[in-house]
């Protein structure tokens, strides 16, 4: 009998796709670029399974032409690319990539905060265009993260070990806004004190931002929320793009409302809003938070975890619509 056959769409660890060989008869992308649309939707005819980044989408339009798909790994926790109703509607499973980045992405969001808070990259491009003449009192201050006022926009588990770095390690005070409030016995390890999105945008020093997206999460932060800040404030977001309106960002920093920002995530990317990119008081990295190798193969090993689980008759352990494998 042969063998089902699977996708993966997205470059990704050879040795972690030969684990997938032994079952299934697999066709990969060796390019490292997403395939368009209209590739991805004629590589998966006849294939039982994708394995997926958050660069590839799958929507109405995919499932219906696509069939013979029985199951949706991505190898990312964010989902907002893949339609889960469209899917469970036509028994497609669909799994994620959760709590194994959790650590990494924390690291990363710190790293980002305090890059942000202490100049990091604007000094560097400074030094680097040899215009370091003189050492100077005030060349390059910035603000203090040990001590400030650490707010948190959306309190899973990411923001929960972001709040836990600043509240153990660095003695900040935490705030947060979720839209629903941690038991007290969650808070106390954090230090943490829910608060109303307005209060959080006027009380942060540090604003880190880990929403899901979701088009009620869109534009969260716009231009309005972003006048309530404190003019020294911070903001990094490292949840997706289009939580932060970038255009109104972009006015803010260039207009002194907030004092910097860092981003790792952009509407539109892997395009950038230009007038981001003529900002100096912001510090860009091209969506990394989960990048580091040890994290980016455990994401890629529960993917395949998964796809080799849903299409062998076990149970896939992160899937985001186990109701579809109920006979
Ligand atoms: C995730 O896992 O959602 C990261 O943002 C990478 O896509």
């Amino acid at each position: 009998m042969s063998k089902p056959k699977v996708l993966v769409a997205c470059k990704t660890f050879s040795d972690i796709v030969d684990r997938l060989r032994p079952h299934f008869d697999v066709e990969t992308n060796d390019t490292d670029q997403p395939w368009p649309q209209d590739e991805l939707i004629r590589r998966l005819q006849g294939k039982a399974g994708v394995y997926i980044s958050g660069s590839s989408k799958v929507d109405t339009t995919l499932l219906e032409a696509c069939p013979d798909l029985r199951a949706v790994c991505t190898m990312a926790v964010g989902y907002n690319n893949i339609d889960v109703p469209a899917c469970t509607a036509r028994g497609v499973l669909v799994s994620n990539a959760p709590d194994v980045l959790t650590e990494t992405t924390a690291d990363f969001g710190f790293a980002l905060m305090m890059a942000t808070a202490r100049r990091i990259t604007e000094s560097e491009h400074f030094l680097r265009r040899g215009e370091w003449k003189h050492w100077s009192v005030t060349m390059f201050a910035g603000a203090d993260v040990h001590g400030a006022t650490l707010g948190v926009l959306g309190m899973g588990r990411i923001g929960a070990a972001i709040a836990r770095r600043g509240h153990l390690g660095f003695g900040m005070p935490v705030i947060y806004h979720n839209r629903s409030r941690l038991p007290a016995d969650q808070e106390a390890p954090l230090g943490a004190q829910w608060v109303e999105k307005d209060e959080l945008l006027q009380r942060a020093d540090h604003l880190v931002i880990v929403v899901p997206y979701s088009p009620s999460a869109h534009h969260l932060i716009g231009e309005r929320e972003l006048a309530m800040m404190k003019p020294t404030a911070t903001l990094t977001n490292i949840a997706r793009g289009g939580v932060v309106d970038d255009a109104a960002l972009a006015h803010a920093l260039q207009a002194g409302t907030i004092a910097a920002a860092g981003l790792d995530v952009f509407e539109g990317e892997p395009v950038v809003h230009p007038a981001l990119l003529e900002c100096t008081n912001v510090v860009l990295t091209p969506h990394i938070a989960s990048a580091t190798v040890a994290t980016r193969r455990a994401m890629s090993n529960l993917a395949v975890d998964n796809l080799i689980a849903v299409l062998t008759g076990g149970t896939p352990p992160t899937a985001l619509n186990p109701e579809v494998l109920v006979k």
